[in-house]
C-alpha cells in the first residue's frame, strides 16, 4: 500500500468494538482513514451513525474497488473467516479482531497472506490495548525468548477481582462484565477459558512461530474457583488469576498452557486487576519486562485496531520470521505434557 494513499475502510460489525472504532476514527482525522461502508446483520437496530453508512450486503464491501482495507470485528468465527479470506483474495489489506477465527485458522491465514501478499494485522485480538503482538514479532529473537506469563482475558480477571476484593458473587460479577461490554456474547467462552486459549494460540504464533490449534493446548477457566479458594490464597499472600504461560525448554520445545494459578502478591501479575491484562516476558539481555493495559472494552480494543490501520500506512506486515522454527507435528500432544 502506498504511504500517501487514502485508507478507505469497509467495516464488518458495529458492536462494542466496531462502534468504538467508528468514534475513534472521527477523533483522529490526521490518520486519513475513513469508513466507507459498514456491514451489519440486523438493519432494524438503532445505531448512532448515519443510516446510509450501513448495509447487510457483504459483497457491497468486498467487491468495492474503492475499499482498500477491510476491518472485521464480528462475533461469528465462520463468517469472519469467509470475509477475511475473500478480502485477502480480492487484494484488500485486512485488520481483524476475531480471536477464535484467527486461532482456529492460523495455517490457512498464513497461506493466504503468502499467496496474496496482502497484510493481515490483528493486534486487537490479544490483550486489546497492549501492543503485545507487534512487540513479540519485532523485539525478541526467538532463541532469546525464555518465557511469557500473561493475563489475557479481561472478563475473568474482572470477575475474580470483583469476587475476591469487592465480595460480589460470581453471577453479579459476570453480569457487570457483560454490562460493561467486556464479556463475549456467549460468556462461557470467557469463563471456561476458551477465549484465553484462543488468544494464547495467537500469541504463541507471534512469539515462537508455533502453529498449534487451541484444542491441543491444555486450558481451564475459572468455572470451578470458589470464594473459599481465594480466602485460603489470600491468607498466604497469593491471588488467584487465570494465567497463560509459555516456557522454552532446554530441548528447544515450548511448554504452554492456560490455567488458574496462585500468583504471589509481589509478582507483577498480581497488580493486574479488573479488565486489565498483563504480560511478563523474560528474555536474554532484556531480562524481565512487564506490559500492562486494558484488555477489553470498546475504546481500548478500538485503539489496537486503529494502530493496525495506521501501520498499514507504512506497509507493516508480520514477517512470521520464526514461523518454521517449530513444526506442529513435533509438538503434537506432547505440547502440554512437557510442563
Ligand atoms: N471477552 C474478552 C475479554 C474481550 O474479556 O478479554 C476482549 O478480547
Amino acid at each position: 500500500m502506498e504511504a500517501h494513499k487514502q485508507l478507505t475502510i469497509g467495516l464488518f460489525g458495529f458492536g462494542v468494538v466496531g462502534e468504538g472504532l467508528y468514534k475513534v476514527l472521527q477523533q483522529t482525522p490526521s490518520l486519513k482513514a475513513e469508513i466507507r461502508k459498514v456491514c451489519i446483520k440486523n438493519p432494524e437496530k438503532k445505531r448512532d451513525a448515519p443510516a446510509s453508512l450501513f448495509t447487510t450486503s457483504r459483497e457491497e464491501l468486498l467487491s468495492d474497488p474503492a475499499i482498500n482495507v477491510i476491518v472485521e470485528v464480528i462475533d461469528d468465527a465462520d463468517a469472519a473467516f469467509e470475509i477475511v479470506s475473500t478480502a485477502l483474495l480480492n487484494g484488500k489489506a485486512v485488520v481483524s479482531a476475531s480471536k477464535k477465527m484467527i486461532a482456529e485458522h492460523l495455517p490457512e491465514l498464513l497461506e493466504l497472506q503468502e499467496k496474496t501478499g496482502q497484510p493481515f494485522l490483528c493486534e486487537s485480538a490479544a490483550c486489546a490495548s497492549i501492543p503485545v503482538i507487534r512487540n513479540l514479532e519485532e523485539y525478541y529473537d526467538n532463541d532469546l525468548l525464555h518465557s511469557i506469563k500473561a493475563i489475557v482475558n479481561g472478563s475473568t480477571n474482572f470477575i475474580l477481582t470483583k469476587m475476591f476484593e469487592d465480595k460480589l458473587d460470581f453471577a453479579e460479577a459476570l453480569l457487570l462484565a457483560q454490562q460493561l461490554g467486556f464479556a463475549e456474547s456467549n460468556p462461557k467462552l470467557d469463563v471456561e477459558g476458551y477465549d484465553a486459549v484462543n488468544k494464547w494460540a495467537i500469541l504463541l504464533n507471534h512469539a515462537y512461530g508455533i502453529v498449534e490449534h487451541p484444542d491441543n493446548i491444555l486450558f481451564s477457566g475459572i468455572q470451578n474457583i470458589q470464594l473459599s479458594d481465594a480466602t485460603v490464597a489470600r491468607e498466604k499472600n497469593y491471588d488467584i488469576k487465570l494465567v497463560a504461560q509459555a516456557k522454552k525448554l532446554t530441548d528447544g520445545t515450548v511448554a504452554a498452557f492456560v490455567l488458574p494459578q496462585f500468583v504471589k502478591h509481589d509478582e507483577p501479575l498480581s497488580f493486574v486487576k479488573n479488565e486489565y491484562n498483563g504480560v511478563v516476558i523474560e528474555s536474554g539481555f532484556a531480562d524481565k519486562q512487564f506490559f500492562y493495559g486494558k484488555g477489553a472494552g470498546s475504546f481500548p480494543t478500538a485503539s489496537a485496531v486503529l494502530s493496525d490501520i495506521a501501520a498499514l500506512r507504512y506497509n507493516y506486515r508480520y514477517e512470521y520470521k520464526k514461523r518454521y522454527h517449530h513444526k506442529p507435528h513435533e509438538l503434537g500432544n506432547d505440547f502440554y505434557l512437557k510442563v
